[in-house]
């Protein structure tokens, strides 16, 4: 890890190094894949900050309550990433009371299943909003900084369903699609200045997202998995502080598969 940076964007055009200790934003944070995303970039140095729907502030102050029984000091702020104005706020707010932030981890995501047949647009749009305009909303306001200091690890988490299809997530297989579009495109536009762009693309994981699947289609789901069971969120979390570490700088563009076997390419 370099020294110490100061929260003054660095105009050196050699930098090219985390700052020290690395503020690392997950969204989502409070969530089955994201409190796992916390706790291993908390335990590779970073200082972590999670958000959380405006409306959760109440299950957030729990989450916190129980991270720091496990001995984690997180910070949690609101942010509603579907909203371009909700994550102005979230940047500033970082920025200006935490620090510079070297790492971003877009997690926040939610499904609304059902067949195209009968989606309702509420169902498309909410799905396509949250979890593929959010990588817009959020990436953009934290990028120029990263670019300003020449150092950002972006992490965006994708779906195998974003990459082989599934039955009744047309919106959510939509925009998992469309976040290795933006991942790859992103990657191209910052790979000069040491900001990298990566995807990781979880199979099904053991969260209160999947368990919400209704048990025989779960089960029929599992049957497929060459390992055999669904991922713990700590088998995704380690994959993204991989991409997360500064010594990661040489990846950048890539889709990150951790699905137990279920789609390969
Ligand atoms: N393949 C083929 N046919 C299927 C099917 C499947 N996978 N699932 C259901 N069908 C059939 C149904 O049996 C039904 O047949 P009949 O009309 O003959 O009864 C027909 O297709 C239509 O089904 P529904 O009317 O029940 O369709 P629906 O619009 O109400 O939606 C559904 C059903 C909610 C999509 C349900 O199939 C489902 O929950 N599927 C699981 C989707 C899934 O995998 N979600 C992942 C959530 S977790 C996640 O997304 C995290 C991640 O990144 C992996």
């Amino acid at each position: 890890m370099a020294a110490a940076m100061s929260w003054e964007p660095d105009e050196s055009a050699s930098r090219n190094a985390a700052p020290s200790p690395d503020v690392a934003v997950v969204t989502g944070g409070i969530g089955g894949i994201g409190t796992a995303v916390c706790r291993a970039l908390a335990d590779a140095g970073n200082r972590v900050v999670a958000t959380y729907l405006p409306q959760e502030a109440e299950l957030a102050q729990c989450w916190l309550g129980d991270r720091r029984a496990e001995g984690y000091h997180f910070i949690a702020l609101p942010c509603d990433v579907a909203s371009y104005e909700s994550s102005v706020a979230l940047a500033r707010t970082v920025e200006s009371t935490v620090g510079p932030v070297g790492v971003l981890v877009n997690c926040a995501g939610i499904t609304r299943d059902r067949t195209l047949a009968k989606m309702e647009p509420s169902q498309w749009f909410a799905v396509l909003r949250t979890n593929l305009d959010s990588a817009f909303n959020v990436t953009r306001n934290f990028i120029e900084g990263m670019l300003a200091r020449r150092y950002g690890r972006i992490i965006n988490i994708s779906s195998v369903n974003g990459l082989k299809g599934q039955f009744g997530q047309t919106n959510y297989s939509s925009a998992k699609a469309g976040l290795l579009g933006f991942t790859r495109s992103l990657a191209r536009e910052v790979a000069p200045h040491g900001v990298t762009v990566n995807a990781v693309a979880p199979g099904y994981v053991d969260t209160s997202m999947v368990k919400a699947i209704p048990e025989p289609i779960r089960e029929s789901i599992v049957e497929q998995i060459p390992v055999g069971r669904l991922a713990r969120p700590e088998e995704i979390a380690r994959v993204v502080a991989f991409l997360a570490a500064e010594a990661s700088g040489y990846i950048t563009g890539a889709t990150i598969s951790v699905n137990g076997g279920l789609f390969m390419a």
